[in-house]
């Protein structure tokens, strides 16, 4: 539960859990929370906990085992990237059970284990509003977690919150992803961090955070 002292510096320790946490992004998000927090990081083959967000059964496991927190981050998930032309229902269905639907039940199923005034941070992806090439449904996907984090904020029961930070292409992917997003601004790790830090640590609630640049 989060609290400050009259200096105004954070002081109550949250209980943290984020789901990708060992990936490129999630790492960084990690390490940067540990300072200050009780960080665990689960994923699909690696982190101190393995889920596959996938299925409801995973997810509702890893709750159990955990108990309450204070926080969920999700830095993991991925769809589909390739040609229109031949790309098919279930190309696109594989996006939606593991980046859509995973985050969401991440939601459906945590609400039940997270602290009265505890938070959901999912991700999503500039692909929503500037798609690349081949990227229809990542962008679909993506649009939906945001639509997604607007209606549940007005949902969530207490003092929850709920938001969506939404990346740019990271300097730390450039040479995995870079070829495939010509013309797009680099992010700094370290801006993309405060968002995630922003929805975690601050008050805010319902927002797509959005770090293009
Ligand atoms: N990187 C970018 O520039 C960028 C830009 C825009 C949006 N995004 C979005 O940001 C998110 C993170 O991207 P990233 O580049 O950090 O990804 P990444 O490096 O590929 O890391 C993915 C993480 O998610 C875990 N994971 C994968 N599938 C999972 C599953 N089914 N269940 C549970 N955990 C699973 C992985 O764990 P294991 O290795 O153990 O499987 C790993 O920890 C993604 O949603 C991506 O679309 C990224």
């Amino acid at each position: 539960m989060p609290g400050s002292s009259s200096d105004g510096t954070f002081t109550t320790k949250m209980k943290i859990l984020i789901v990708g946490g060992t990936g490129t992004i999630g790492k960084k998000v990690a390490a940067n929370l540990a300072s200050r927090h009780e960080v665990i990081t689960a994923g699909r083959t690696t982190g101190d906990l393995t889920v596959d967000i996938t299925s409801e059964e995973s997810i509702r496991y890893m709750f159990e085992t955990l108990n309450v927190i204070d926080a969920c981050i999700c830095t993991a998930g991925t769809g589909y990237y390739g040609d229109f032309e031949t790309m098919n229902a279930q190309d696109i269905n594989t996006g939606i059970q593991n980046k859509l639907m995973g985050q969401i039940n991440l939601v459906l199923i945590g609400k039940n284990y997270l602290s009265h005034d505890g938070s959901f941070t999912l991700t999503s992806g500039i692909a929503a509003e500037h798609p690349a090439r081949n990227g229809s449904c990542v962008a679909m996907i993506n649009g939906g977690i945001n639509s997604f984090v607007l209606a549940a904020a007005q949902e969530l029961k207490g003092d929850k919150r709920i938001n969506a930070v939404s990346p740019g292409l990271v300097e730390d992917s450039r040479e995995r992803y870079g070829a495939m997003f010509p013309g797009y601004n680099l992010v700094p790790m370290g801006k993309l961090i405060n968002a995630y830090l922003l929805s975690v640590e601050g008050a805010v609630n319902g927002k797509i955070l959005k770090v293009y640049s």
